[in-house]
């Protein structure tokens, strides 16, 4: 069944005034905002917010948080995977208290970086590990590093991915051509001269890419999640680790997102073998940090490469990377928060959530489907899983979306801003989830009645 445009126009012009008029206060304080930040927000993605501004928050506790206005939101956007662990679990916030007192950051190491280094390490499978502040940094460094180490210019990466802000990255193929990502600012090189671009899930353009012996390495989620969730076809990373060590190319494995899966992440999941890992975001709890661990081959090449007196200076680093309080945040997430026993109850809340999208995607008839990995789920506009990053993002509507989320909000419910997206953490109860079931019922019916 089509979406009638007219009806949406309408629809969203209804909600819009009913979010405007339900926030004097998130009103009242955009417009303070906007005589001190661009566009009155801190970072630009929180322009993107289906609302005429975004909520203000007061306070976030677990799987909720409370506007300035006073309405409670479920929040199945949880920063982005930033706040996977729930916000402020009681655990982080209480070692983290505790770290606050005892010095912030030194450039020196505490015991705590063994201890998170040594659980990667069991986690992951991988040995040897350093730490950031952010995924895009940590991706930064990987890339650089399998630079370093094969002496090649290029990396690949899949169409429409997202790995942060890593120049490289932006970049798509558009019928054939590659070229910038649209909306890329200030590109310091045109990307084709850094970047091979393939579709994922296609092995023959990906050992065509690779066969020219100039790529250092592939940057890949496992499964993609930032274009909507793509899986990879059965035995696709059998054949990418193959193809990637036919050619001498090391494999960048990023679990920023993909750590919904489990504890190991799909690459424990799946016994996966990268040369680099990355993780990001959820891994000191909402305190900034990240990792990157690497193969024993990886690290005994770099050190052979190592200068004592440029390692300061060699385009890794971050003078707060590794702090004393990240590194205890990391530790305390990892030991008390993002356990088994909290994906054994977040993952059913997301099986729950993407039963119930399906039940009323049947229910109203809209060529929609709807897809989980571990305990993130989404539903995008196309009746058919989407095999790759093109199929993703044609799939992609924003006016409906920018619907969705603006009901799903008035409604009590935050989906994340980019694609239609819902993370579960381990706060989320079923209550929430049948909450959201009900609007998104509610909403698909006044779209199609
Ligand atoms: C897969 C993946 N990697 C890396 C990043 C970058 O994370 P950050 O913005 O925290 O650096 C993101 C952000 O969305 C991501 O989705």
């Amino acid at each position: 069944m089509a979406i009638d445009r007219q009806r949406l126009k309408d629809l969203m012009t209804r909600e819009r005034q009913k979010f405007v008029a339900e926030r004097p206060k998130s009103k009242a304080l955009f417009e303070r905002a906007g005589k001190s930040m661009l566009a009155g927000v801190p970072m630009n993605w929180m322009m993107k917010w289906a609302g005429a501004f975004p909520p203000f928050v007061r306070e976030a506790q677990g799987a909720h948080f409370y506007d300035v206005d006073g309405h409670r939101y479920i929040d199945l956007c949880l920063g982005d995977t930033g706040a996977m662990t729930g916000h402020s679990p009681a655990a982080t916030v209480s070692a983290v208290n505790q770290q606050v007192a005892r010095g912030l950051t030194l450039m020196l190491p505490s015991e705590d970086a063994i201890w998170v280094a040594e659980e990667l390490q069991r986690r992951f499978g991988l040995p040897c590990w350093q730490f950031a502040l952010s995924a895009t940094d940590a991706n930064r460094f990987s890339i650089r590093l399998a630079r370093h180490i094969t002496g090649r210019s290029k990396i690949l990466v899949f169409n429409w991915c997202y790995h942060g802000t890593v120049d490289e990255s932006f970049i798509t193929l558009q019928e054939g051509r590659v070229e910038a990502r649209r909306g890329n600012i200030g590109p310091p090189v045109d990307p084709a001269i850094t970047t091979k671009v393939v579709e994922f899930n296609d092995l023959e353009a990906l050992e065509w890419a690779l066969e020219g012996g100039d790529v250092a390495c592939v940057l890949a989620e496992p499964v993609m999640t930032n274009v909507g969730i793509v899986h990879p076809r059965p035995e696709y990373h059998a054949a990418l680790r193959r193809i990637t060590r036919k050619y001498g190319t090391l494999l960048i494995i990023d679990e920023t997102h993909t750590i919904c899966a489990g504890p190991s992440g799909y690459t424990g999941m799946e016994h996966l073998q990268p040369d680099f890992l990355v993780f990001g975001k959820p891994i000191g709890g909402g305190v900034p940090g990240a990792a990157y661990g690497f193969t024993e081959q990886v690290a005994k090449c770099i050190a052979d490469k190592q200068s004592l007196e440029d390692c300061d200076t060699g385009g890794i680093g971050g003078t707060l990377a590794g702090n004393a309080l990240s590194l205890a945040a990391m530790r305390v997430t990892l030991e008390k928060v993002l356990t088994k026993a909290a994906f054994d109850r977040m993952i059913p809340m997301a099986v729950r959530w993407a039963s119930g999208v399906e039940r009323a995607i049947l229910d109203f008839g809209v060529p929609w489907h709807v897809t989980h990995l571990g305990c993130r789920a989404e539903y995008m506009f196309t009746p058919r899983a989407p095999r790759n990053g093109s199929q993703a993002h044609e799939a992609m509507d924003f006016a409906l979306e920018r619907f969705l989320h603006l009901y799903a909000m008035n409604r009590g419910v935050l989906l994340t801003p980019f694609h239609n997206m819902a993370l579960m953490c381990p706060a989320t109860t079923p209550e929430d989830i049948d909450h959201h079931t009900k609007i998104f019922r509610d909403g698909l019916r006044e779209l199609v009645a």
